[in-house]
């Protein structure tokens, strides 16, 4: 059933969430995306790689005393940090420890890289939750993964950045995905009115094709969910918001299968970290 996986590679699929701009909504995106594609049967990771102000963890209310930067200096392996969240979504938190990566010797670099090549040889689609900004933290992701869906709201200021991203990757000939998703727009007709802008400009300018992920409208249901530390699929089911992911969970499911590379997901991290 599920288009997501290769077959090919048996890999798991991964997804970066980006904007550029801080507070456009990535995080609660990729929580309540995660969910539910793991309720429709999908194995989900979600990885939080917002290096510095991780706050998953928060949004869930799970406790995020080890991280991957306990991982990196050996002394918790991936799958002892991994906590279960709703719907049976694994959730890794990143912690700040990926530039000690670069004194890694050989083999604790190779145990690295076989723990997460086995957590991709077994699930169906890794979400990373990114952080805000351009900064090779963000980007490094993004070239790893086999699609970047770019996050904005309809402020020009969240635009500008999100055209940024798009701009930097295409630069660097990024062979995977990019596509859009308009958060907190105040209508459906308001968010497919950017998404095509921008689509526009980056097909004239970039020579790159931007996919349309979709629009989510503003609501105050996630608010009120974050608040409560609970995802909002969960705690409102109904409201706008949840339905526009569960749409977006559906596109991303039924949608061609990703073109993953052979090469594993964190290796690939490593080399766009060093
Ligand atoms: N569609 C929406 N309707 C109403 N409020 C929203 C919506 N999307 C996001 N928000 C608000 O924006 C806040 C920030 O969201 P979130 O933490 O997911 O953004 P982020 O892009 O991950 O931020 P950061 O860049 O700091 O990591 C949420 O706590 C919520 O209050
Ligand atoms: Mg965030």
């Amino acid at each position: 059933m599920t288009q997501i996986r290769n077959e090919e590679n048996s890999r798991a699929a991964v997804m970066a969430v980006a904007s550029g701009k801080g507070g456009v909504g990535k995080t609660n995106i990729s929580l309540n995306l995660a969910i539910c594609l793991a309720a429709a049967g999908q194995r989900i990771v979600l990885i939080d790689a917002d290096l510095g102000l991780g706050n998953l963890d928060v949004i869930m209310n799970l406790n995020s005393r080890y991280n991957l930067s306990h991982v990196i200096d050996g002394r918790k392996t991936l799958d002892q940090i991994t906590q279960i969240g709703p719907a049976g979504i694994e959730v890794i938190c990143g912690g700040s420890g990926l530039e000690n990566m670069a004194n890694l010797s050989p083999f604790q670099h190779h145990r690295l890289i076989s723990q997460f090549n086995r957590l991709q040889n077994r699930t169906d689609m890794i979400v990373i939750d990114t952080g805000a900004g351009i900064g090779q933290n963000v980007i490094g992701f993004c070239m790893a993964a086999d699609h970047t869906l770019v996050v904005t709201t309809p402020e020009p200021t969240a635009i500008t950045d999100a055209y940024a991203v798009i701009k930097i990757l295409a630069g660097k000939k990024y062979p995977g995905r990019i596509s859009l998703l308009v958060n907190m727009a105040s209508s459906i007709e308001e968010g497919k009115k950017i998404s095509r802008q921008i689509a526009q400009v980056a097909a004239r300018f970039l020579a790159t094709p931007i996919y349309e992920a979709g629009i989510l409208c503003r609501d105050e249901c996630l608010q009120a969910a974050v608040c409560m530390q609970k995802p909002v699929v969960l705690a409102f089911p109904k409201s706008p918001f949840s339905r526009g992911i569960r749409t977006l969970s559906h596109r991303l499911t039924n949608t061609s299968p990703m073109q993953t590379s052979g090469e594993g997901f964190f290796r690939k991290v490593v080399n766009w970290f060093f």
